[in-house]
């Protein structure tokens, strides 16, 4: 007993007393401090939004303290219309009273609906199981976008100009607005049909790009609103608003332009708050004036052209004078399919110094910035007036060392820059972004360093939520690749490539790393806002296209494995961030994305249609009819499957039992016909490929006796290709899955730590920083793959980081609590590692599971949020456990402690844990 008296005291003294004062038994006998308070107030997954578009929108926020098995037993939380009052209590709007509810994380605002423009402020305090209540938390606020279409008095207006054309000059709108008082408060509401960059007395409005942002146009197009209170005076004000073509009408697939329209337009509605009380509205209309200027020509695929020589300076300042500029034309577009920006928007968020300047043995001049990006370089460089300065952008060096950029098909990512002085001047593109590692620059000769050219990577503003490291330098560079995969295809949707005329939402390679991508960064509001892209463009009859946003034409639609990302990516969501809301709002695009399936089999049977496959597979010499070739309507069937057991599970959480009783009868009968299609009874597959045996164990396809044998046979797949993977894109994320949950968690390691073709470390020993399309990019001869399809930055195959942090860290989901509410932690040693390191930011806070091994000792280091428990399963044990120094059994705060096989299985609360042991040895299990 006193043994562990004693280890608590040491425990809440490290845990509190620490920071303030030096560990000692006087000290400790002072009264600590509680910490115990609220923090990371969030509303719809953002911290004080502006434009919030759901009347009852969703509250959460994190219980922050070090004290150990701290759970939230209530919570009170109050909304009140002024941030002064709301301290006293006055103003209330909402108040929730006390909640007896361990709920931390979405709660709904149960006020009267929100209405257009309200803004409200709001603080939570909450109690423990300790007896503690927190102080109220800090004030934190959100305010409404504008909700329905008659909020919008400004106009769509357009140029004129026949150069209003797809790959032409880019039209700069103008207007000056008098202020006539002091302003309180000023919010900017802009759109546009293409993209914009908005200015207001010659600054840059925000720091985002490509907005608003790339959506099923014409069913839903996005807004961004700007507080911008603090850059209007009294007086005259200036705004300035240039437009590029964009995903609206720009280049995409096959060359095919104008997808949502032909002509550019901006909408644009400007909101002051005198300090009198007074408001005006200052909107886009009849007065506004066009004209073109240095923007030549912008496109996501080609580049920029940019002719300095045509720059108009200070344009949208006031008083500017532009009689000299066209009148606009007003056109009266509909305004009812503008919704609030959903998603984060793209930022610059790194960037990169020239690692090296290269002369290639062609004679090129190539700057090397070291990593593999998404965005663009920006430069300070002098020339003559008249000088034009290239600047091609390619991912890879050939095998001699050259520039190398046939790979991007017909996209040309060229910049081309018409100096306008012999000054030095800076640059940087407006509408377009390159995926590049190595930029070819024509036309300037002198010196190029840090101080004149720099890399800008721009993505979409999501927090990195995970890390993960071990001690094996290959497998941390593989997981570098894999972050930067994400960075450089999450540009505002999920796209398969960033870099040759593709960049599509592809819905295959989202549903492959979807899962992955949670792990690494806080995807919600970005899955979020594509999901309902995904419903909108969803084709009668339920079919799912194969990008979202479809800019194809309809009938590519409906393929295995990839449309299931209508059910795959909400339930994936669902158990990173425990949002039922996003299960809601998706439940009837999955269901009519079974339904189509339905609709198209035969006694159960789903073997028509087009399909793709195991994408990419492993096909030696012979593409088709490799060995590694698995059939694509089992496939089909087992997808199939899958998605109607994502919808069950969906429809069981949103309580629709009569849905739950028809579908479960469903995938019994997709089962049987599975079983009977394409499984001989002994539960050999028709198709002897490792995708076949591994979507069959992953989707519970086979019944219980024959899913062993059939474990083994993946083994014994994996042992003909000389311990290689041969999967594609749909087999990948699970194979590792498969084997570990089958006991063959070695044999998961030997793929991972493989380091020759094909392999996940085979593209890292050829200096990748990104993952590659294919398994093989580059050969093992040096050569290249067919430049058609050979993309260097290709998420998909990175769906093995989902295995590193579930199954080597070991930080996985328990379904029944998601978002991380409980947690199984649950880490694997092996493949020679010495230790890993997986950590994750969850809606609750920091999951952490570390572990190391030395002497034949290990430590696990683990972090459990406050508000959560955790499921810890200790691996191989071979000795007593000790924690912090005290034997297990004896802590009080860990229960259920157990033997399973070789494992110790405990429950834990919130609180950081140091267990040690001996590691017992353990022969791996045999095929
Ligand atoms: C894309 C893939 C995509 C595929 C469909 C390719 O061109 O780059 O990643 O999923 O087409 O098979």
């Amino acid at each position: 007993m006193s043994r562990i008296f004693l280890r608590k005291s040491m425990c809440i003294a490290t845990a509190l007393l620490i920071p303030i004062f030096t560990p000692g038994v006087l000290q400790a006998k002072k009264k600590a401090p509680v910490l115990f308070r609220v923090d990371n107030l969030t509303c719809e997954y953002k911290i004080n939004p502006i434009s919030v578009d759901v009347t009852n929108p969703r509250l959460s926020w994190k219980l922050i303290t070090l004290q150990r098995n701290l759970r939230q037993t209530a919570y009170e939380v109050r909304v009140g219309s002024n941030a002064a009052t709301i301290l006293k209590g006055l103003n209330i709007v909402w108040t929730s009273g006390r909640i007896p509810s361990d709920q931390s994380v979405h709660i709904y605002y149960g006020g009267r609906p929100m209405i257009s423009r309200q803004k409200v402020y709001w603080q939570v305090r909450v109690w423990n199981n300790k007896g503690q209540v927190t102080p109220w938390s800090q004030i934190n606020s959100w305010k409404m976008g504008l909700l329905r279409s008659d909020d919008w008095t400004a106009h769509w207006i357009q140029s004129n100009d026949a150069q209003d054309t797809t790959g032409g000059a880019s039209p700069m709108f103008r207007n000056d607005f008098m202020l006539t008082h002091k302003v309180k408060a000023a919010h900017l509401y802009i759109s546009a049909h293409g993209l914009y960059e908005a200015q207001v007395n010659g600054k840059r409005i925000g720091d985002d790009y490509f907005s608003p942002g790339f959506t099923s146009y014409n069913k839903r197009l996005q807004y961004q609103v700007y507080d911008i209170t603090s850059s209007l005076q009294k007086g005259l004000n200036a705004f300035g608003v240039t437009l590029g073509d964009g995903w609206y009408r720009g280049y995409t697939y096959d060359r095919k332009k104008n997808v949502y329209g032909k002509k550019l337009a901006l909408l644009f509605q400007l909101e002051v708050l005198y300090t009198d009380g007074k408001r005006q509205i200052f909107v886009s209309d009849k007065s506004w004036k066009v004209t073109y200027g240095a923007i030549r020509s912008s496109s996501f695929f080609d580049g920029e052209v940019y002719d300095a020589r045509k720059e108009i300076p200070k344009w949208a300042t006031p008083g500017f004078n532009d009689a000299g500029w066209q009148p606009v034309r007003v056109n009266d577009l509909i305004k009812d399919k503008l919704i609030a920006m959903a998603g984060p928007p793209v930022k610059k968020e790194e960037r990169f110094a020239p690692r090296q300047v290269l002369t290639t043995p062609e004679g090129d001049r190539v700057v090397d910035f070291g990593q593999n990006l998404v965005g663009w370089v920006k430069f300070k460089l002098k020339g003559k007036a008249g000088d034009t300065i290239k600047l091609y952008h390619g991912e890879v060096l050939d095998q001699k060392g050259n520039f190398y950029n046939k790979n991007l098909r017909t996209a040309k990512q060229e910049i081309t820059y018409v100096f306008k002085s012999d000054t030095a001047e800076t640059y940087e593109p407006h509408f377009t972004f390159q995926g590049f590692r190595y930029v070819k620059i024509t036309g300037y000769k002198g010196p190029i360093d840090s101080t004149n050219v720099m890399a800008y990577a721009l993505y979409s503003d999501m927090d990195q939520t995970g890390k993960f490291s071990a001690s094996n330098p290959l497998i941390n560079q593989l997981q570098h690749n894999i972050l930067w995969g994400q960075k450089g295809n999450f540009i505002d949707i999920p796209t398969d490539c960033p870099q040759r005329d593709e960049r599509l939402g592809w819905t295959g390679d989202a549903q492959a790393f979807g899962r992955t991508a949670t792990f690494n960064m806080d995807v919600a509001g970005f899955f979020t806002k594509w999901l309902k892209d995904l419903s909108a463009d969803q084709i009668k009859g339920g079919a799912v296209p194969y990008v979202i946003p479809n800019v194809l034409d309809s009938t590519y639609s409906a393929a295995s494995g990839w449309s299931d990302v209508a059910t795959i990516m909400p339930w994936n969501v669902y158990l990173a961030y425990g949002d039922k809301q996003v299960l809601r709002q998706q439940y009837e695009s999955m269901k009519a994305w079974v339904t189509y399936i339905q609709q198209h089999t035969r006694n159960n049977l789903w073997d028509t249609g087009n399909h793709f496959g195991d994408w990419l597979f492993y096909s030696g010499t012979d593409y088709e009819e490799g060995a590694a070739h698995t059939d694509k309507n089992l496939i089909a069937q087992a997808f199939y499957a899958h998605s109607t057991q994502l919808l069950i599970n969906a429809a069981r959480i949103l309580n629709k039992e009569d849905d739950v009783k028809k579908y479960v009868q469903l995938l019994i009968n997709i089962k049987k016909a599975f079983m009977s299609e394409y499984v001989t009874p002994n539960g050999r597959m028709i198709s002897g490929t490792q995708t076949s045996y591994v979507l069959a164990l992953n989707f519970d396809l086979l019944p219980e006796d024959l899913r062993e044998s059939a474990a083994k046979r993946l083994v014994q797949n994996i042992d003909s290709y000389d311990g290689h993977i041969t999967t594609g894109f749909l087999g990948t994320p699970y194979i590792c899955h498969v084997l570990s949950r089958f006991g063959f968690t070695d044999r998961a390691y030997d793929l991972l730590m493989n380091e020759s073709y094909p392999s996940w470390l085979y593209p890292v020993k050829h200096g990748a920083t990104t993952i590659w399309e294919r398994w093989d990019g580059i050969k093992p001869d040096g050569s290249f793959e067919d430049p058609a399809m050979n993309s260097f930055n290709h998420y998909a195959y990175g769906a093995i980081g989902d295995w590193m942090y579930r199954v080597i860290a070991g930080i996985n989901t328990d379904e029944t609590s998601p978002g991380f509410h409980r947690t199984i932690i649950s880490p694997h040693p092996g493949g020679r590692l010495k230790n890993a390191d997986g950590e994750l930011e969850t809606m609750y806070g920091k999951v952490k599971s570390a572990w190391s091994i030395a002497d034949g000792n290990i430590t696990v280091d683990i972090t459990v949020p406050p508000n959560t428990s955790a499921q810890i399963i200790l691996p191989l044990v071979g000795s007593d456990v000790m924690e912090s120094g005290v034997e297990i059994t004896s802590i009080t705060d860990l229960t259920n402690v157990k033997n399973a096989g070789d494992d110790i299985q405990l429950n834990a609360g919130s609180g950081t844990y140091h267990f040690v042991y001996k590691l017992k040895n353990v022969k791996p299990k045999r095929a």
